[in-house]
């Protein structure tokens, strides 16, 4: 019985350290953090733009172009999107 659960505590350490080779897995967004770094790195070139110009499909795309440009890692694209989500055009609470 624990031969068999160490077994699998051993698999689903391999499988982990597996999947965390190629990406570490992300945190859900932090809007507080991501507005934090939209406003820090997102205005280095431009002023930065008012998330309600565009819907979140497009911050979506926009951040892939623009995250790695401003030096963030994936979980603070995640984080600065789930803030723009929260603000743009189309959403709830903006
Ligand atoms: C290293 C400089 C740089 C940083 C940092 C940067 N941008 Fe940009 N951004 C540009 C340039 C240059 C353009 C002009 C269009 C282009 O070259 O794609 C642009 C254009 C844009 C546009 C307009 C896109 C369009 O289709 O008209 C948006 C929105 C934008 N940036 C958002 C962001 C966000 C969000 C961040 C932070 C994650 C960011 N930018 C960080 C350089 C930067």
């Amino acid at each position: 019985m624990h031969r068999i659960a160490a077994v699998f505590a051993a698999l689903a350490a391999a499988a982990a350290a597996v999947a965390g080779c190629s990406q570490a897995p992300l945190r859900p967004g932090d809007p507080a953090a991501g507005r934090q770094l939209y406003e820090s790195r997102c205005s280095q070139c431009h002023a930065p733009h008012e998330p309600a110009e565009y819907d979140r499909v497009e911050w979506r795309g926009i951040m892939r172009q623009m995250g790695p440009r401003a030096g963030m890692d994936r979980q603070m694209q995640e984080d600065t999107f789930s803030w723009l989500e929260q603000h743009c055009a189309g959403s709830a609470s903006r």
